[in-house]
């Protein structure tokens, strides 16, 4: 069976072919991206408007171009997935509305995939893929969770950010340092050249008790530090973004050590942009290794985002009999669709 994917609910057109055979995981065929970040940079941020008129652009010519690559006819085409939500209204509709259009001219069933199930299933992709349950870390740009993983479909919310995510602690920081946009890769590099000790920046929530997640009082820290700086940050600001960083990543390894410990799991899965952070993988490793347990991450290109991975998760909904496409071609988006509210029967 061969499923179509396209993601589009934020900066990144996404389009992938994945092939489902028997019983075994399905397989990436062919895949192709376009980020929009060269032309949202000059804003210091994503334009949502800038955004829609630009997934229109690219959505058919990817299409094109993996179908090309794949040898694959348009008529071969099983199912056509497409990001339901969460994520920017306009985007979202571009990717929902070719996807209803291609399945319509087709007779093809779509199914609407929800985009941070996509991060989820992601390392299914790679060649290390992790088995039944899990606990999962997903850190985006707007989302930081730690999920309780039984199958697909199955999914617990064990505790999340009450304010900002992980991926706008690195890109509000880096943004008041002058890194551009977008700040998390850019603020990582940095921190490569700096010393994570240098400043005292708080630890939010590590001590609670619970699996919830708060970085906005960081963001101040780090402002009140650049502040304090004023004509030495220039000097200093590799020390500032490698004890950012370090402050990010350790609430993130001390709360999903913790997310382990209390389910009894045994396997961590990392997903969503920040778990290309290298710091933070390293010490997720680190501290995973010395009490026997696993780490499993997508491969690097496939942490942003992607249509691989919508392709994907719509594969193993439809393996899992959770879901099956739709042929009313109604499509409809969700902008805010928590991930705890996928039900087994949608
Ligand atoms: O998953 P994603 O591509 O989009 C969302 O669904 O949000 O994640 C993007 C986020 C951004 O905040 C970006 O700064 C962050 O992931 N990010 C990183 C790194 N690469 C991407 N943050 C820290 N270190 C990185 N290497
Ligand atoms: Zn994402």
């Amino acid at each position: 069976m061969l499923i179509l994917g396209i993601e589009s609910s934020c900066d990144e057109t996404g389009v992938a072919l994945v092939e489902a055979m028997g019983s075994g995981l399905p397989v990436l065929r062919a895949d192709a991206l376009h980020s929009q970040i060269e032309m949202h940079q000059a804003y210091g941020g994503v334009v949502p408007e800038l955004a829609s008129r630009d997934h229109i652009r690219r959505v058919l010519p990817l299409t094109e171009d993996v179908l090309a690559r794949s040898g694959t006819r348009l008529d071969q085409l099983d199912v056509i997935a497409y990001t339901r939500g969460p994520g920017l209204a306009g985007a979202l509709l571009v990717g929902a509305g070719v996807a209803c259009a291609l399945g319509a001219a087709l007779g093809k069933p779509v199914l609407g995939v929800h985009h941070l199930e996509g991060h989820l299933l992601s390392p299914f992709l790679g060649g290390d893929p992790p088995q039944f349950p899990f606990v999962a870390l997903l850190v985006s740009g707007g989302h930081t969770q730690l999920m309780r993983v039984d199958g697909v479909g199955r999914y617990q919310l064990l505790g999340e950010t009450i304010d900002d995510a992980a991926g706008e602690a690195f890109d509000k920081s880096a943004k008041l340092m002058g890194l551009g946009y977008p700040g998390g890769p850019a603020l990582a590099r940095l921190a490569e050249q700096g010393d994570p000790k240098a400043f005292k920046l708080p630890r939010p929530l590590m001590h609670s008790g619970d699996l919830d997640f708060s970085f906005a009082g960081l963001k101040t820290a780090v402002l009140t530090q650049a502040k304090k700086l004023g004509a030495e940050l220039e000097s200093r600001k590799a020390d500032l973004a490698a004890s950012t960083q370090a402050a990010i990543v350790e609430v993130l390894v001390h709360k999903s050590l913790g997310a382990l410990d209390r389910s009894g799991l045994q396997r961590l899965v990392v997903a969503g942009g920040v778990g290309a952070n290298k710091a933070l993988r390293a010490a997720l490793e680190a501290g995973c290794a010395r009490r026997n347990w696993r780490v499993h991450y997508p491969e690097l290109h496939l942490c942003t985002d992607n249509g691989a991975m919508i392709a994907m998760a719509a594969a193993m909904r439809l393996a899992a009999g959770v879901q099956t496409g739709d042929r009313s071609y109604a499509f409809d988006v969700k902008p805010r669709w928590p991930l705890a509210e996928l039900s087994r029967l949608t």
